[in-house]
């Protein structure tokens, strides 16, 4: 069976991950290409075949597309999800899934109602290094988590996105909305769920405008760095830290402060993972290279939303895990904003 797809908003997104990695897949065939700008569609089409249409009410009117990948910038998210859903499609939207909670639990409705396959791309559990992080807290070696410092920051998204420069959609408040919180601070929620097999219960938060400037000189109208302090339900405690304004190395780094050692992950770009124990001995794995914005190794998100497809599959980021996350930045930002701790409530399906 072939599954047809088609990709909507052709930047960075699409053309380091989603293009490269359907053409990769033997059960893909990408159809057709939908961008504002033409060109950046184009450009994909001409490399990975498929057509390029003028509006993406052509794709979601071809009864022959099965499924899209949502690659748009994050305020349209909810409208290209939901109606490529509504439309019969199964859908992998990428992250944030959207932007207020409202309009996540509308997708997942979309979903529901049609039946079609929604996944996030939330890419950061499904690294080797994560993977296998979960594997190791899951075999109880070094007893439960007590703690946990999670970080995640580069030098911006104007150094990525396929407008380069002040210009980019990243930084606009309506079309960005959540800042850093919502661009790498999602990434690490996400994970700290899938590490800790737990929720988040409390959040305690700083934000501010640090150096990113728009066009006019002016500070960014979105958060470029942001500081949390996390209650998990089950007591855990961390601490994350979310920056466009780390110019020297990118860091994606998270240690874990079990009962009886350490487990940190990516705590240096020749090996992934370590595992100190309580006695010191150092256990180190190397298991891939580190995706960072300038060394884009496979996801795995695009190969496990086909498998869904195919099999008819939960994905393993569901549409639940993307508002969750979301709720969580939300409430971080909200913190942030009234200056006091944000109870989170657990979300009634
Ligand atoms: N999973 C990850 O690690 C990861 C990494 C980067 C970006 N993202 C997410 O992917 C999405 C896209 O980010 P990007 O980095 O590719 O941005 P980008 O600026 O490089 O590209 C976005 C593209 O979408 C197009 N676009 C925007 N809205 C559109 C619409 N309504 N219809 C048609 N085209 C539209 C733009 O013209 C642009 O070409 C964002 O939501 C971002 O948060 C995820």
């Amino acid at each position: 069976m072939t599954i047809r797809v088609a990709i909507i908003g052709c930047g960075s997104i699409a053309a380091h991950r989603h293009a490269p990695e359907y053409a990769n897949n033997p059960h893909v065939t990408i159809a057709a290409y939908y961008d504002r700008n033409r060109e950046r569609a184009e450009t994909l089409a001409l490399r990975y075949g498929g057509k390029v249409v003028d509006d993406y009410r052509e794709i979601m009117e071809d009864e022959t597309i099965d499924a899209i990948s949502d690659c748009s910038s994050n305020e349209t998210h909810h409208v290209i999800s939901t109606t490529a859903l509504r439309h019969g499609k199964h859908v992998l939207c990428e992250k944030p899934l959207a932007v207020t909670c409202e309009q996540a639990a509308e997708i997942i409705r979309a979903s529901k109602e049609s039946g079609k396959i929604l996944m996030v791309g939330h890419n950061q559990r499904l690294t080797a290094a994560h993977q296998k992080a979960r594997e190791i807290l899951a075999s109880g070696e070094l007893g439960s988590v007590l703690s946990y410092k999670t970080n995640f920051g580069h030098k911006g998204p104007e150094y990525w996105s396929a407008t380069k420069g002040k210009a980019t959609w990243f930084f606009d408040k309506q079309r960005s909305v959540l800042g850093v919180a919502g661009d790498l601070g999602i990434h690490k929620v996400d994970l700290m769920r899938y590490l800790l097999q737990d929720e988040f219960a409390e959040v305690t938060a700083v934000e501010g405008v640090l150096d990113k400037t728009d066009e006019q000189g002016q500070p960014i109208p979105v958060c470029d760095n942001m500081l949390c302090l996390f209650k998990m339900r089950s007591g855990i405690l961390g601490t994350a830290a979310f920056s466009w304004t780390w110019y020297g190395e990118e860091d994606n780094s998270t240690i874990l402060y079990c009962e009886r050692g350490e487990l940190r992950i990516y705590p240096d770009p020749a090996y992934q993972l370590e595992v100190v124990k309580g006695n010191r001995e150092r256990i180190r794995y190397q298991l891939e290279a580190i995706q960072t914005n300038d060394n884009q190794t496979n996801s795995g998100v695009i190969d496990a939303f086909v498998d869904s497809i195919l099999h008819g599959k939960e994905p393993p980021v569901s549409g639940e895990d993307g508002m969750i996350a979301l709720q969580v930045v939300l409430a971080a930002l909200e913190s942030a904003r009234t200056g006091a701790k944000v109870t989170i409530p657990a979300i009634v399906w």
